[in-house]
């Protein structure tokens, strides 16, 4: 494992806030994420030094945080009602296709974390929303697994702060659609894959049937200010675009509104010596 990846270095004593946070708003105290009562001390959350005020002068980043730590208490429970409805165990599969050494990007609660089995040697788990990663750090905490594999980072998916070529798989369950310039943040997945590794995806967009798409369409608008949901993004011309080659791609859920998509790195993307 590349040693930068744990970010030990960057670890901050508690109760600090970040002055770097500044720039999305109201700054989340990152203290908060180890507020919670722990059976165990085990899991560490890191501090990545999230910036995103050159990047994104627009706020979106700022309003996005804001949106999911208001959301974060009710998550769990709103996304099992939409699986168990609408978008089926997509998830399921995305863990089932990581190995090695795992980067996940808007891990949200964690609920993949747990979940991930013998062939992933580490799981780095990483969203911009510190209550979103309180659950996720609890969840850890209490469950039955190997610490010493995970870690939490709070930052940005669109400016990960990881070094190159690190990471042997990244996932994303349902966390493209949330983020303001997916495009960056596919750019910053290709960055920290090594040559030949994957980008798992799990993404919601729009049913295969005319009323379901024009309903989801017209929703729109109100998911992506109350949720910051992008209901009808579409993540396959961004992972072309990247240079990705798409060695699976597969519909499920209802009216087939959920694509899981296996991306890869071509070897020959490697840096000559
Ligand atoms: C709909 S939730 C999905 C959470 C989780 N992946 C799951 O499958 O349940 C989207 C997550 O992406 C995170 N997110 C949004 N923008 C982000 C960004 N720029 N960097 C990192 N995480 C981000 C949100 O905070 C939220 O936790």
């Amino acid at each position: 494992m590349h040693p930068d990846l744990t970010g030990a270095n960057t670890l901050r004593p508690k109760a600090q806030t970040d002055s770097r946070l500044s720039g999305i708003g109201a700054p989340t105290p990152w203290y908060r994420v180890g507020a919670i009562p722990d059976a165990r001390e085990g899991i560490r959350v890191v501090e990545s030094g999230m910036d995103t005020s050159a990047s994104d002068p627009s706020g979106e980043s700022a309003r996005v945080v804001r949106v999911f730590d208001h959301l974060a208490d009710g998550y769990d429970r709103q996304i099992t009602w939409s699986e168990r409805l609408l978008l089926g165990d997509a998830r399921r599969w995305a863990v089932a296709a990581a190995r090695g050494e795992v980067v996940e990007i808007g891990t949200g609660t964690g609920l993949n974390l747990p979940a991930y089995g013998p062939d992933v040697t580490r799981v780095t788990g990483i969203d911009i929303s510190a209550a979103m990663l309180d659950r996720a750090r609890a969840r850890l905490n209490s469950a039955e697994i190997d610490q010493d594999r995970f870690l939490l980072r709070h930052g940005d998916a669109q400016a990960l702060a990881l070094p190159d070529e690190v990471a042997d798989t990244v996932v994303s369950t349902y966390a493209l659609c949330s983020i303001p310039d997916p495009a960056a943040a596919v750019a910053e997945a290709w960055r920290v894959l090594r040559p030949g590794g994957a980008f798992v995806l799990a993404e919601h967009g729009l049913p295969d049937n005319r009323f379901g798409a024009a309903l989801l369409r017209a929703a729109e608008p109100l998911a992506v200010r109350l949720s910051a949901d992008h209901l009808s993004r579409d993540p396959l011309p961004l992972l072309r675009q990247a240079g990705f080659e798409l060695e699976q791609v597969a519909r499920s859920g209802r009216g087939n509104m959920v694509v899981r998509a296996l991306a890869r790195k071509p070897l020959s993307s490697a840096i000559p010596n």
